[in-house]
């Protein structure tokens, strides 16, 4: 991109998105150099700011969230100068067309060649207006390219999401469109690919004949917080399961792509996707899917309302928090073996980890005496802390011939200096560069999307299923039983 050069516009300039991940990650690609000198970042909203607002708000926001500490003065005067604020009326063309012109001057004060990248950090209903008016206003006419990054929620089921599409296709083409999910920039989400394609430890052992389960849990101590309004309507099915955790499950269950291209990658990923075991019949949904809401609680000492007297919740929604489910890639190299997911607010830790559990050696034969053998782990640590572990069996120093499991630990986060990029980062740069591998093609949308809606609909017949977990515990026992069924237990979390 150094080379290359763009303007930056962020629709939802003065959201809660700008403040707490893009500018930072702005702030963070200009301090490694990876913006280069030709480049210039519009704020847009409704709202009325000057430069010199904005400017303010891009620096406070840099303060409180950046991994590198602002700099004041001229270093900071530079950075700032790049950054302008344009009060807009998504539905104007004429106001549009007012930032086609200062786009115009921008571009020619950097000497940046007519790239522009819109990131959308905007509810979904407006993706299909801003493009629309986006070409109308004469923004998509310059010489160089056009980019669009999206965010989640890429609609509310298939045939919203299908419908949005078909808006944001009359104007951009896919290779034009980046969706985010922020999980797949994700380092140790990245670093999936690395420790199944390039160790001989575990490629071969990486199917059903040595896997028992897998496990993949994405935990939260927040609440809904401000947030209420929009999650009341999603849920943990849409917020979470649809896009986060079936983007890392595919990851561990997609086949090695011949090469490591963006749409080799993406073609896998979308083969694992549609080889998920789908929910036929509500029954199916009612076996294999848990959902809860949390209730009135406790964390450390500190007492936590429910999920229904939260702001802008009614007192009587049937939202779940929680969901947790068993599915299954009903593939050749998967057939048979449990994948594990849940996912919720209020829970007591914060962290994202994927078990990987292998089958037992035969057991009974050697050791079994007095003592029952632990499987081998594989534990992939991707939020907050970041690294891997491994749990093997090893002898017990001693005379008699005890086993015991033992960790062997690769800790990514604990290593001093390592100052590893942040999701968006990555994602904003990876864009820039026209690199796809990381963000969702609308097959793999629609595919997720497909699978997700059955269970939503079985939901919506009625509540008898939903459950209560009082907030900081673990969710309902109904989310144990799921494994005990199948002879396993979820492996704590750290
Ligand atoms: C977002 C969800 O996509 O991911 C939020 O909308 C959730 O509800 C967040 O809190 C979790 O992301 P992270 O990176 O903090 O684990």
């Amino acid at each position: 991109l150094a080379a290359d050069g763009a303007v930056f516009f962020i629709f939802g300039a003065t959201g809660d998105l700008a403040r707490r991940k893009l500018f930072p990650a702005l702030y963070s690609l200009y301090k490694e150099g990876k913006l280069g000198e030709k480049f210039a970042v519009v704020g847009l909203a409704r709202r009325p700011r000057t430069h010199e607002q904005f400017r303010e708000d891009v620096l406070e926001s840099i303060r409180e969230f950046c991994r590198y500490k602002a700099e004041e003065g001229q270093a900071w005067r530079e950075f700032a100068d790049r950054f302008s604020y344009q009060s807009l009326d998504i539905g104007s063309v004429e106001g549009m067309r007012r930032l086609k012109e200062n786009t115009e001057e921008l571009e020619s004060r950097y000497r940046i060649p007519g790239n522009r990248l819109f990131y959308l950090a905007l509810a979904p209903e407006l993706f299909g207006t801003v493009s629309r008016n986006l070409r109308d206003g004469g923004l998509l006419d310059s010489e160089g390219w056009h980019r669009l990054i999206i965010e989640k929620p890429f609609g509310y089921d298939y045939p919203s999401a299908e419908s949005l599409n078909e808006e944001i296709r009359q104007v951009f083409r896919e290779n034009e469109v980046f969706r985010i999910d922020h999980y797949l920039g994700k380092e140790m989400v990245q670093n999936i690919e690395v420790l199944r394609f390039a160790n001989s430890f575990f490629e071969p052992l990486w199917n059903s004949n040595y896997i028992a389960n897998v496990q993949i849990t994405l935990a939260e101590t927040v609440g809904v917080e401000e947030r209420g309004a929009y999650y009341n309507k999603s849920g943990a099915l849409r917020d979470m399961v649809q896009n986060h955790m079936l983007q890392m499950l595919t990851m561990i269950a997609m086949e090695p792509p011949s090469r490591l291209d963006p749409e080799d990658i993406r073609d896998e990923k979308v083969k694992a996707l549609r080889s998920i075991r789908g929910f036929g019949s509500e029954a199916e949904v009612g076996e294999r899917v848990v959902r809860a809401q949390y209730s009135e609680g406790a964390s450390r000492g500190q007492p936590i309302k429910g999920y229904r007297e939260e702001d802008s919740v009614p007192g009587d929604s049937a939202t779940e928090t929680f969901f947790a489910a068993r599915l299954f890639v009903d593939n050749f190299r998967w057939a048979g073996v449990p994948f594990y997911v849940r996912t919720g607010k209020r829970l007591p830790v914060k962290s994202t980890e994927i078990v990987v559990e292998f089958k037992n050696v035969p057991s009974g034969i050697l050791f079994a005496r007095k003592q029952e053998l632990r499987p081998n782990l594989l534990v992939i640590r991707v939020n907050p802390m970041e690294g891997i572990y491994i749990k093997i069996n090893a002898k017990k120093p001693g005379n008699d011939m005890t086993v015991q499991p033992v960790a062997m630990e690769f800790c990514q986060s604990c290593q001093i200096g390592i100052n590893t990029p942040e999701a968006y980062e990555r994602l904003i740069y990876d864009a820039a560069r026209g690199d796809h591998t990381y963000f969702t093609r609308w097959d793999e949308l629609a595919v997720a999307w497909k699978l997700v809606d059955p269970i939503a609909a079985a939901w919506k017949k009625g509540t008898d299923d939903l459950r209560f977990y009082p907030a900081g515990s673990w969710g309902p026992k109904e989310a144990e039983k799921l494994l005990e069924d199948d002879g396993f237990f979820w492996w704590p979390v750290n």
